[in-house]
């Protein structure tokens, strides 16, 4: 890249990711602004994985631009740098250490230094203590803090995964699915969860489950085929939202929480919610790409 700085946070331009010839991102470009959250919405195998795989090193793209932070460009970096330089990722399956209660497992996520904690001199600081205690109001497991993490629910296991993130104090947050098999409480619980932690860090949800996004209130980017579609924000007081809302309240009983890997119900519940955004999409309403978009959702 050319001595490109940006004001975003997160700047990817003109990505293409080729597996086998196969483009799993094409020509993808967005922007994320300091102290944004933004939902990614696409139907199964659209590029949001490959997407986050790209901006955290795990995979190199072909061509394009991935800027952190105004000029640091992420395809120099390996996975190590790019955490370091305060990126953090959620997996969509929780990897919490089984056997260590909850509040040991936020512990060992600490950022500081590893080599001084493995010394019998190691105590722990006050600031320390005080920073565990936040992190485990801000996940709702104060009262479970002596639990082993094994014990928790998926759902409980994922805020726990997700507070071990936090302690490691990252400017942007990368959450894959995150929802994926809670309950429909969990589910509104980490909407709050997820905007509390809005308020300090900058945050990117991938997620299929529409009510979530719409709890969420924030902008969404439409991926399919691994290129942005459309942009915008679901106003909740549009006919559309309403319908979209139904739909995902149909999906969310029906097929989709029967098997959520299932790109049918994602076209079922796309499909409604397309034409809201393509009217705001830099290709414009009734493009043929807004058209083809819709058609495809809808086959
Ligand atoms: N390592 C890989 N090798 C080959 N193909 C891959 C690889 N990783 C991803 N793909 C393909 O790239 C496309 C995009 O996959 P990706 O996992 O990013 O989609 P996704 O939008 O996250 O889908 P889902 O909603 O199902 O999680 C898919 O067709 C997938 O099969
Ligand atoms: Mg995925």
């Amino acid at each position: 890249m050319d001595d490109k700085s940006t004001q975003s946070l997160l700047y990817l331009n003109g990505v293409t990711v080729s597996f086998d010839g196969f483009r799993a991102l094409n020509n993808l470009s967005f922007e994320i602004a300091p102290g944004e959250m933004r939902a990614i919405i696409g139907p199964n195998g659209a590029g949001k994985t490959t997407m986050m795989d790209v901006v955290t090193g795990k995979t190199r793209p072909d061509a394009g631009d991935v800027v952190f932070d105004g000029s640091r460009d992420l395809t120099q970096l390996d996975e190590t740098e790019i955490a370091e330089l305060g990126i953090g990722r959620k997996f969509q399956k929780p990897t919490v250490f089984e056997m260590h209660t909850v509040e040991d497992n936020i512990r060992l996520a600490l950022k500081n230094d590893r080599r001084v904690r493995a010394t019998l001199v190691w105590r722990e600081s006050g600031e320390e203590s005080r920073r565990i205690d936040r992190i485990l109001e801000t996940i709702r497991l104060t009262p479970l803090r002596n639990l082993v993490a094994g014990s928790l629910s998926h759902g409980q296991k994922q805020w726990l995964e997700i507070g071990m993130l936090l302690a490691q104090e990252p400017k942007l947050l990368l959450v894959d699915e995150p929802v994926a098999g809670m309950t429909d409480a969990e589910t509104r619980q980490t909407a709050e969860l997820l905007k509390e932690i809005n308020r300090d860090r900058t945050v990117v949800v991938v997620e299929h489950d529409m009510t979530f996004v719409r709890d969420l209130g924030v902008r969404v980017t439409v991926l399919h085929e691994g290129t942005v579609i459309a942009e915008g924000s679901i106003d909740p007081r549009s006919p559309v939202s309403s319908a979209a809302t139904e739909s995902a309240k149909q999906a969310s009983s029906t097929r989709w929480r029967v098997n959520n890997r299932s790109a049918g119900a994602a076209s079922f519940w796309m499909a409604p919610i397309l034409p809201a955004f393509c009217p705001t999409s830099a290709r414009g309403a009734g493009s043929p790409m807004c058209r083809k978009a819709v058609k495809s959702f809808r086959c």
